[in-house]
């Protein structure tokens, strides 16, 4: 694809001192969000000020409401309304879209700042979620530029959600008469369902004094008015609305005078609160607000927030701290230093629930995507992780299977879903031998963990890891490889779904797996790389025996791999119910997929025998485009009954031959292992999204500062278009792909292994890597080459091998290559 000027318009630019992407056009090609929020209370905002807040779960506490998939495009919000004479507008121009003199937008670690100029006056809002708070403060900021007073009018404004975000969207008949609020002084309580089950309201307070106040939706925008022209707003009169039903919001009208020069701050508080069953109430029908009181008097002045903003940049200095690369190439710094490490912990926070491509009621934490989503995160909070993994493994069944996803608030397996994708098991042990390997804390092994959440089923979290690998190895199919199940990793790959029925979902409806013989080569491979994993964790707690008896099972498997699972030039994909080949030269369609090519290379199945290699040209010379590695090739024309979701997309989108971004760095590790830097380099480059912010804004569409799940691939009809940003297994693997393999420090049992993998250009680079108890300071010289460490000088002194033994304290490495 040609670029034109069209594609090179840019919208904004990393400032990477700051730490933040400043957005200089408030008309991105989509919406370009952040998200606010470390633990329990979390944002989404775009860049235009939209989208909304939930506590832990975005289905059960949803606190704002927000309509998806709206028109205009994320309509809603919280939004400041300044009314200067006849003049409305937003600092974030949407939603009135008063052409503004002024508008940037930076999006940071936690936080964004949204700063608009208009007619002489600068409204800057900083939004950010303090740490260990429940509440998202707005810190706005207003500011006289010209020679005369100006007299202003502000009116703040958020739309409740009435918590369960799915019933808020359909169940009219209830809601429209369930809402309830209560004002007091200048905060405004939101207490809808208080009265019965629920122990939780949410609040929405101001630091000043109030000239007037709405939680009425209708009586604020009018009913046949928009966000865009609330008439309340226009008109400059509030109507002190109190909702009884309907729609219930929260709008403060606050009049502000400013002397040329003046400038003046306003907290505003978003706040969620939890009373105990027998102290909701302070009078009958009144909330007790003690807690809110507290939480607003924590946050009520410009000091203490300026504080508590400084807490969340120390915070992040510190995460970031952990790991930081100075290679000389502004892109690659700025991608592992910052952003990627970034994306990793939004991942890790919401798995894939809440995005503004994923609705928030959809999907709770995946058992196979938090395993992956904890590995590009434990280095930063590893008790965090530590914790993940347990609740993870609790919703395991007795035999291995897991449930496919749980929901963040019950920490209970879905029932919606169920369970039955026969890789969800090994994911288990990938997440554990990261937490243990960075940790060294091996007593997580010991910590008894109940299967499906049921009291009296404990056993170790070992055993878990047991019972994973086994059930791979008791669903064998003909060929000796693992049967399929409902999918593997590619969720649309549904081999026993057999569905005509466009009513149901490919992915939930029976699973007709009885006498099937879909096997996948993907969970082979993924059995052996995780299967040496077990092996060699085994032999670090001192189980020999069954380290051997997996042994055994990784070598039978890597064997019938060689026999059965390879093609000529490329590993099969997959065997169909009936048996037929998928993924292979004989098939019309599809003939190559990357999943098998990447687990096996990364498994190093057949590698003597020249197969990696192969597989790993086949790779670049079928499946690599511009824009990165497509999923198969040629993609699907048409519907494939026999393989469900898969053939459902159109030719380049999504698992039908688009550029799965999650995948990509799998071939890249199988490029590392195989000592083949350029193509490893060359791979990563393609989907690093610091190099495609320069190439095309216009083209990829979705925020240049984080990975997205999907890139149209070259059968598509726009290739290159990005979609589903933000919350994917990417995160994770680009980071892994990058720390571990390219660059090369490798977290391991004894010490850090380095080993990287580089492009011919690699010039010499620094990595400052806190590990355990110690920090490392690792310059790499790779003279030219791409693979093989030739030397490690250890604080002074040569060592033997290629991993630095764990010590405590302040070292230096220095790598010859
Ligand atoms: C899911 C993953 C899955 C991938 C490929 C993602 O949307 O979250 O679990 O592996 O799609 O189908």
């Amino acid at each position: 694809m040609t670029i034109n000027m069209e594609q090179q318009k840019r919208y904004g630019h990393f400032d990477d001192q700051h730490r933040e992407y400043v957005i200089t056009d408030p008309q991105t090609p989509w919406p370009w969000i952040n998200y606010l929020g470390n633990e329990d209370f979390f944002s989404l905002i775009s860049n235009t000020a939209g989208g909304y807040s939930f506590y832990k779960d975005a289905k059960f506490r949803r606190i704002t409401r927000y309509r998806y998939n709206n028109v205009p495009m994320d309509n809603g919000g919280r939004y400041f309304y300044l009314k200067d004479g006849d003049t409305v507008w937003n600092p974030g121009w949407k939603p009135c879209k008063t052409p503004l003199d002024f508008y940037e937008c930076r999006h940071g670690m936690g936080y964004t700042r949204i700063t608009g100029r208009k007619n002489q006056v600068e409204a800057s809002v900083l939004f950010f979620v303090p740490l260990k708070k429940w509440g998202e403060v707005q810190k706005v900021t207003l500011k006289n530029l010209s020679q005369e007073p100006k007299q202003l009018k502000l009116f703040s404004f958020e739309e409740w959600c009435l918590w369960n975000a799915a019933t808020d969207m359909e169940n009219f008949q209830r809601n429209f008469s369930t809402g309830e609020v209560e004002i007091e002084g200048s905060t405004i309580y939101h207490k809808t369902e208080y009265r019965e089950r629920r122990n939780h309201y949410a609040f929405y307070h101001v630091n000043t004094e109030i000239q007037g106040y709405d939680t009425d939706r209708e009586t604020f925008v009018g009913l046949y008015n928009e966000f865009a022209d609330p008439q309340a707003v226009i008109e400059g009169r509030p109507r002190n609305s109190h909702a009884h039903g309907w729609s219930p919001v929260a709008s403060h009208y606050i009049e502000v005078t400013l002397q040329p020069g003046e400038q003046k701050d306003f907290v505003f508080l978003l706040g969620y609160i939890e009373n105990a069953q027998d102290e909701k109430f302070e009078a009958p029908q009144v909330i007790n607000k003690k807690k809110a009181h507290a939480l607003i008097a924590s946050l009520d002045t410009t000091e203490k927030v300026d504080q508590a903003f400084a807490e969340l940049s120390a915070y992040w200095d510190d995460l970031l701290s952990i790991y930081k690369v100075k290679t000389g190439n502004d892109k690659l710094d700025r991608m592992v230093n910052i952003w990627n490490q970034y994306q990793c912990m939004v991942t890790f926070n919401f798995s894939r629930s809440a995005s503004f491509f994923e609705s928030g009621v959809g999907r709770g934490m995946g058992f196979r995507d938090s395993n992956q989503d904890l590995v590009g995160f434990v280095h930063q909070i590893p008790p965090r992780a530590r914790q993940r993994i347990i609740d993870i493994a609790s919703t395991q069944f007795p035999d291995g299977g897991c449930y496919h996803q749980y929901q963040p608030l019950t920490k209970r397996g879905n029932n919606d879903i169920g369970g039955g994708f026969n890789d969800d098991p090994c994911w288990l042990i990938f997440g554990t031998v990261a937490y243990i390997k960075e940790t060294g804390d091996f007593s997580i092994l010991d910590e008894m963990v109940p299967f499906d959440n049921q009291p009296g089923t404990e056993v170790t979290l070992f055993e878990h890891l047991k019972v994973s690998m086994d059930h791979v190895l008791n669903n064998l199919g003909p060929h000796k490889l693992p049967l399929i199940g409902r999918a593997d990793w590619n969720d649309c790959l549904n081999l026993n779904c057999f569905s005509m029925d466009p009513n149901e979902s490919f992915q939930t409806t029976e699973n007709k797996s009885e006498g099937s013989k879909a096997e996948s080569l993907m969970i082979a491979g993924l059995f052996v790389v995780t299967g040496k994993d077990y092996v060699a964790l085994c032999k670090q707690i001192g189980k020999d025996d069954e380290a051997r008896r997996m042994q055994q099972a990784v070598d039978a498997m890597t064997e019938a791999v060689k026999k059965d699972g390879w093609d000529g030039e490329w590993y099969l994909r997959a065997y169909d119910f009936f048996g037929g080949k998928i993924g292979s030269k004989e098939c019309d369609e599809a003939k190559i997929f990357i999943e098998s090519q990447g687990w096996c290379t990364m498994a190093e199945i057949g590698a003597e025998e020249g197969m990696v290699a192969k597989s790993l040209d086949a790779t670049k010379k079928y499946l690599e485009c511009e824009h990165g590695i497509v999923l198969n090739n040629p993609a699907f024309s048409k519907f494939v009954y026999e393989y469900g979701e898969i053939s459902s997309y159109p030719e380049g989108y999504k698992e039908n031959a688009g550029i799965f971004c999650h995948n990509n760095p799998w071939v890249i590790i199988g490029e590392c292992l195989a000592g083949r830097g350029n193509d490893a380099w060359s791979h990563y480059a393609k989907i690093l999204p610091s190099y495609v912010e320069e190439k095309y804004q216009t083209l990829h569409k979705v925020e240049p500062y984080v990975n997205c799940q999907m890139v149209a691939g070259k059968d598509a009809a726009r290739p290159g278009e990005g979609k589903n940003s933000w919350l994917t297994g990417t995160a994770a693997w680009m980071w892994y792909t990058v720390s571990e393999f390219i660059l090369g420090i490798k977290p391991d049992y004894e010490g850090l292994r380095i080993d990287p993998c580089l492009p011919e250009t690699a010039k010499d680079y620094t990595v400052s890597r806190k590990f355990r108890e110690a920090d490392y300071e690792i310059t790499v010289h790779p003279n030219g080459h791409q693979k093989g460490v030739r030397q490690i000088v250890l604080d002074g002194q040569p060592i033997e091998g290629s991993v630095v033994p764990y010590a405590p304290g302040k070292h230096t490495v220095d790598v010859t290559m």
